[in-house]
């Protein structure tokens, strides 16, 4: 089988430079694609989320073994909870054993979870060895897998998640993502990876809330050639920013867009929410902060309301909760940062900025927009 329409996006950093490919049927040939990034490990230790084991994975295996490449396929639970010292630990003992060394590879094959923890092995094991991300969810390939960021969580002595609290920067030598491999994506997830593509939209490219509107069936309907253009669309946006700011120290920060709302969605309402949809709800709670600030206009919180509604993404929070815990839960990343609550919203479609000191009274005004109470 070909592979179909190679799309090529370059991610151009501080300290690397990669491709992200994008093509029908690329899975099947991850080898020679590696090679063609100058890439040719002696052994390759896949770590995949079970759930695309017998489908992705498999291909990938495959391409790699007819290209006398070999390989140890090490599949994982993908859940948020499996991202821990104690899944790093276990993928690299499995690793060792395995005979991976450092001319070795890890093939990362999965969503976000996989990808972290994936990574974050490749950057460690050896003092680090050669990583190769292969997404198969669309919030994967529009983000996680593109940027570098690879972790894992630490429980904090409440017993909370401290999110990706031990990691690294390390970019992958290649990124490839196959939009076949979103065929079996569950809707609700493909609709989670949207409202990351809604949130780049507002960071850089207003226009696409309308592309998305205007092509939401064929997105839904796992068209592949519409979801090829889609996920270039967003790596370009992603790699403009890693570009200027690889480690965070200024433009990336507009990335989590929505997400200090996110987090704070997630940590109370739990499994009620994906990330995509708590992305959503922040975002546009982060709307209608700048509104309240006065720094931005009702436009912008009306064309991402829309643009959700036509997603079929959530504009509020699914089951009531006070203004006050979620503030309150907001606070954690208060802390992180040094006890300055640090907040991106659009001072326009196209331009979002961050701003530090936000008074209570505005949160209070965004979280109620977004069904607090
Ligand atoms: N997902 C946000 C970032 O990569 O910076």
């Amino acid at each position: 089988m070909q592979m179909e329409g190679l799309r090529s996006v370059i991610v151009r950093t501080d300290t690397a430079g990669y491709p992200v490919e994008i093509a029908r049927g690329a899975v099947r040939h991850v080898a020679e694609r590696m090679a063609a990034a100058g890439l040719r490990p002696t052994s390759v230790a896949i770590i995949c989320d079970t759930a695309v084991e017998s489908s992705a994975a498999a291909a990938v295996d495959r391409s790699l073994r007819d290209a006398g490449i070999p390989v140890a396929r090490i599949a994982m639970n993908a859940s948020e909870d499996m991202k821990t010292l104690g899944t790093l630990g276990d993928l690299c003992e499995r690793m060792l054993a395995d005979g991976i060394d450092r001319a070795g590879a890890v093939v990362a094959v999965g969503g976000g979870v996989v990808g972290d923890v994936a990574g974050f092995a490749a950057a460690t094991y050896m003092r680090g060895i050669a990583c190769v991300q292969v997404p198969t969810t669309l919030l994967a390939m529009v983000d996680a897998a593109v940027g570098g960021k690879t972790a894992v969580n630490l429980a904090r002595p409440d017993g909370s998640l401290a999110k990706n609290i031990i990691g690294s920067f390390a970019q992958p030598i290649l990124v490839i993502c196959d939009p076949e491999s979103l065929a079996t994506l569950p809707t609700r997830e493909l609709r989670s990876g949207l409202a990351e593509c809604v949130k780049h939209a507002v960071i850089a490219d207003p226009e696409m809330l309308a592309w998305i509107a205007e092509r939401i069936d064929p997105i839904l309907a796992h068209d592949p050639a519409t979801l090829a253009e889609l996920v270039e669309r967003n790596v370009r946006i992603k790699a403009d920013v890693v570009g200027a700011d690889e480690r965070e120290q200024g433009r990336r920060a507009v990335l989590n867009l929505g997400h200090t709302f996110a987090h704070a969605i997630e940590a109370l309402l739990h499994d009620e929410c994906t990330h995509g949809e708590a992305v959503a709800i922040g975002t546009l709670a982060a709307c209608r902060l700048a509104v309240e600030l006065g720094l931005g206009t009702p436009d912008a919180e009306h064309a991402v309301r829309s643009a959700l509604q036509q997603i079929g993404l959530p504009t509020a929070i699914p089951s009531p909760r006070s203004v006050a815990a979620l503030i309150e839960a907001m606070g954690s990343d208060k802390k992180k940062q040094g006890g300055t609550l640090r907040l991106v919203v659009p001072f326009a479609l196209g331009d979002v900025r961050l701003i530090r000191d936000v008074p209570d009274p505005a949160l209070d005004a965004a979280w109620r927009s977004v069904g607090a109470r």
